[in-house]
């Protein structure tokens, strides 16, 4: 035993760890919250809603070699519930010791937890007035009830300062495998401090009894299936083009790391191309869905579903031939519970290869030869279930350098409940007596670019047709792009321009492609959308980095989430994010630079939408812009067997 407990008292599990950005491992989860735990510090209703990787800084991961010592740091935020506290933790697992503790600032709300769920489903349907709201719409059983708990948003409420709350949206199930989402309990918000466990408000309106229809689409529910399908498998016989080792990823010619967090879901690290890098680290930075609905039941809507809610930790174990399909590899995920124990996802990351159509092509009509070449790029992805909302994560890689980012938005949307000839408001009636609010849904990513090295600028790129001019441009048809510099912080929130059609180019000035331009990669806009909450709404304020397409900031590894540290419940009074680290107007050219770049749809549902939306995709892409000096993909060779003329 003695000797087993000096292995115990030794700083733990550094040892794993071969590369500075190799995700936490279950040991060193374990060590992490032993040394918390040991400082006596916390109640027995301590909760970690966020246990991290603390990654090291920049200087150090970009010149580590295999075998250089690593000071394995994990990052904790910690909620106290019995003292009403949130804690910033930094614990070394190598040392074993705190390397820093320190209450977060006033007011900080920390993310809705598994448990809270339960907890306030539970508080709901044990406060008498809902169960007599339930009662009056026809609902004796409150087993067939289902309450979500949506973050409450921050309206300057003075009864709610001070408290951590959820606002209950409920829903009635016929049985447990039916879709709630059809049946809205309209009309009744109970309001949860979830300190207490108990419903301090209720909000009750007009009662209006449950739709008519279900919403089922699951197999039973649908009943006949459509019966001409026949199967199309995917095989790699030799196996696959990628490797993978730990959570280092190589393809053709890239080189990358992946993670799955807490909180930001997929992060991809030092991404490079045949040896050049050019993205440090790229991941969601927040996102919200601001609803329209000005209805009592629903005005209060505006989920930010990462620091709110934590996309990474509600990633689905994905399932092979249903979530992807072909020849799949796939990544687990290590996350800490709220309890402090290890929790495993399994089958997190999926990684496969796919055939994307030709990669370029062309036919010589003289010799009668057809060169072409089949496009073929490696997605890494992961699928996250928020309450009724699905998202898919997607980043795919090509072989001509081409990166894109892409999210599918699936699930079921919030509904709310009719009355026979009601006017559904700022809703779209989906089903009889059943409405879904309109709504967008708001992305940010932060792209640390690293174009050819730390030092990049970024330009706004104009598309410019020119005036008629006698001399140089007598029949009107002269274009050029004209790039203006984004030089400092002061003026970097833009937007979008389709009339001009603007882009943004990160560009490398201290190299140089073979034509003596600088070396640059472009980041191309996709489907985009703007805010429409009104700018000084609660929302828009408490979500500002929605409210411009493109920030740009100096490199600062403490400015990491778009709204700030803790959007769950974050006063609109305080500007915090993006905008607010913008006052410090720092310089921009030739600096380290970050891009965050905001996308988002604007969702007016359809009846096609329900009961379960079908796939809309948004996103962006990030392509060679001068990177190379002349096509990349020359190289990529011919398709195995020869193609084989038709007819
Ligand atoms: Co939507």
């Amino acid at each position: 035993m003695g000797s087993s407990d000096v292995t115990e008292a030794r700083p733990v599990a550094a040892q794993a760890a071969r590369h500075p950005l190799e995700p936490l491992t279950e040991e060193e989860i374990r060590a992490a919250v032993a040394v918390v735990r040991a400082q006596g510090r916390l109640s027995e209703r301590a909760r970690y809603p966020t246990v991290v990787l603390m990654e090291p800084p920049k200087e150090r991961v970009l010149s580590f070699t295999e075998g250089d010592p690593i000071d394995r740091q994990v990052e904790f935020v910690v909620l106290d519930k019995e003292h009403k506290a949130t804690y910033e933790v930094v614990v070394s697992v190598t040392r074993g010791e705190i390397v820093s503790w320190q209450q977060a600032p006033e007011g900080s709300q920390p993310p809705v937890l598994w448990e809270e769920w339960d907890e306030a489903e539970e508080a709901v349907k044990s406060d008498p007035r809902f169960v007599d709201a339930c009662k009056r719409r026809g609902i004796e059983n409150l087993d067939h009830v289902m309450v979500d708990p949506v973050s409450a948003g921050n309206f300057g409420f003075e009864h709610e300062r001070g408290r951590r709350l959820v606002r209950g949206v409920a829903y009635w199930r016929r049985d447990g495998r039916d879709n709630g989402y059809a049946y809205p309990i309209e009309g009744v918000i109970p309001i949860v401090d979830l300190y207490e466990r108990k419903v301090v408000e209720l909000w009750e309106g007009s009662e209006i009894t449950l739709p008519p229809t279900h919403g089922r689409y699951d197999a039973e529910g649908v009943g006949e299936f459509r019966t001409d399908l026949r199967p199309l498998e995917i095989h790699q016989p030799e196996g696959v083009s990628f490797s993978v080792d730990g959570n280092r990823l190589r393809w053709q010619k890239w080189d990358l790391r992946v993670s799955l967090r807490s909180r930001e879901g997929l992060v991809l690290h030092t991404v490079s191309y045949d040896g050049r890098p050019i993205m440090y680290r790229a991941g969601l930075a927040e996102m919200v869905v601001p609803y329209g609905d000005t209805s009592q039941a629903h005005f209060w809507k505006a989920v930010f579903d990462a620091g709110e809610y934590g996309l990474g930790k509600m990633a689905n174990s994905l399932e092979f031939g249903c979530d992807c399909l072909g020849e799949i590899e796939y990544l687990d995920a290590m996350f800490c519970g709220e309890q402090g124990e290890p929790m495993r996802i399994k089958n997190a990351i999926c990684l496969h290869e796919e055939d994307y159509g030709i990669l370029w092509k062309h036919f010589d009509a003289r010799s009668n030869e057809t060169e072409v070449r089949r496009s073929r790029r490696f997605v890494i992805s992961y699928i996250c279930t928020v309450g009724n909302y699905e998202y898919g994560f997607y980043w795919y890689l090509y072989q001509d350098g081409a990166i894109e980012h892409e999210i599918k938005a699936t699930g079921i949307m919030q509904t709310k409940g009719l009355l026979d000839g009601d006017d559904p408001g700022y809703a779209t009636v989906v089903a009889p007596r059943l409405a879904a609010p309109h709504h967008q849904h708001f992305f940010n990513y932060r792209l640390d670019m690293t174009v050819d090295g730390l030092r990049n600028s970024v330009y706004e790129v104009d598309a410019e047709p020119l005036p008629i001019d006698p001399n140089t441009n007598p029949y009107g048809q002269a274009m050029k792009p004209r790039a203006s510099l984004v030089a400092r912080e002061s003026e970097a929130a833009r937007d979008l321009d389709l009339s001009r059609n603007r882009f943004w180019k990160v560009v490398n000035s201290n190299v140089t492609n073979e034509h003596g331009a600088p070396t640059a990669y472009r980041l191309i806009p996709g489907q985009n959308a703007t805010l429409l909450c009104h700018p000084d709404s609660a929302m828009a304020r408490r979500a500002r980095f929605a409210q411009h397409h493109l920030w740009v900031t100096a490199y600062d590894p403490e400015e990491r989430y778009a709204a700030g540290g803790y959007p769950n419940q974050s006063d609109p009074e305080v500007l915090a994010g993006i905008p607010k680290w913008q006052q410090a107007d720092r310089n921009l050219e030739n600096e380290d630079v970050v891009l965050w770049y905001t996308f988002g749809i604007t969702h007016f549902p359809r009846p096609e939408d329900w009961p379960v939306a079908p796939v809309e995709r948004v996103g962006f892409s990030l392509k060679p812009y001068g990177f190379f000096s002349r096509n990349p993909a020359l190289d990529v060779p011919p398709p195995m067997d020869h193609c084989e003329p038709s007819g």
